[in-house]
């Protein structure tokens, strides 16, 4: 999974709350163009200021190597999707391209970029691993993820995967959730080593006079421990760990029943998730 690109209205508050809060560092700046990254020092999300509401810009994927990445390419021109930029948006990539996917949400497929400077501060999650966003025809979107960037299907939801899939593209159980929703991108992710993490990054929002939005919860799709806070642009922040791995290519989908515990496994007869959690989220950038 590479970095998402989001637009937002307040860039040093972008900046300064995932810095505090997060422990994201700054990798590299490009006038108002910022991107930060966990311990890794890799670009994982950038932040790009705008005049206007806050919106996603770019879903970032990391092509294997520079034949998968001109096979995607390849794929996507023959699919009659519009490139909107010939080479990587992404500091230290150094190849790739962007083009508008399926409902407006654009997509960049890079090489992998080079690391930036560690994390001076000796905090922060491990890297970045996945979103999860609400597609009005999901099913559509689903197929596009598949079938032309060849991602696997983990788990589906409701009759037939009627409310969403999640998607695989290494061992971790999902690098894109996909939620039958409003057409926004709901949440980007990072995964952490230490449960500790989680009850840490609660006493820091706690510290600045704000909450989580969900926390601590053990997910039934992925398996993950997970909290839930909302950053300002509107987008929502995961944090966890302990998430299922899949090695074995032949796994068949786990298909959960709408109203199951999908959601929460410590909520076994309710599957309780905090009222208006779908409801946040942010519009891919209309101005493409
Ligand atoms: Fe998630």
């Amino acid at each position: 999974m590479g970095p998402v690109t989001i637009r937002t209205s307040n860039l040093d508050l972008s900046i300064a709350e995932q810095t505090h809060v997060l422990g994201l560092h700054e990798v590299a700046r490009d006038g108002t163009r910022v991107s930060l990254a966990g311990v890794g020092g890799r670009p994982e999300l950038t932040y790009v200021a705008t005049d206007d509401e806050n919106s996603l810009e770019l879903l970032g994927l990391i092509a294997r190597d520079g034949d998968a990445l001109r096979t995607v390419r390849s794929r996507i021109e023959d699919e009659g999707l519009r490139i909107i930029r010939a080479n990587p948006s992404t500091p230290g990539a150094p190849d790739g391209f962007s083009f508008v996917g399926p409902e407006g949400f654009a997509y960049e497929v890079m090489l992998r970029p080079g690391a930036g400077p560690a994390q001076p501060d000796g905090f922060g999650p491990k890297r970045y691993g996945h979103f999860n966003f609400h597609p009005e025809n999901h099913r559509s979107t689903v197929e596009f993820l598949t079938t032309v960037l060849d991602f696997r299907i983990s788990d589906t939801i409701g009759s037939g995967g009627s409310n969403g899939y999640f998607l695989r593209c290494n061992s971790e159980h999902h690098g894109i959730a996909v939620l039958r929703g409003q057409g926004t991108f709901h949440h980007h992710a990072w995964e952490t080593q230490s449960l500790i993490d989680l009850a840490k990054l609660g006493d820091r929002l706690h510290d600045l006079g704000r909450e989580l939005l969900w926390a601590p919860v053990r997910h039934g799709a992925g398996q993950n421990l997970a909290c839930y806070y909302v950053e300002h642009t509107g987008a929502v922040v995961e944090l966890y760990a302990d998430m299922e791995h899949i090695y074995d290519d032949d796994r068949p989908p786990v298909e959960w029943s709408d109203g199951s515990v999908w959601w929460n496994e410590w909520s076994t007869t309710t599957g309780y998730l905090p009222s208006g959690f779908r409801e946040y989220g942010i519009a891919p950038a209309a101005a493409h």
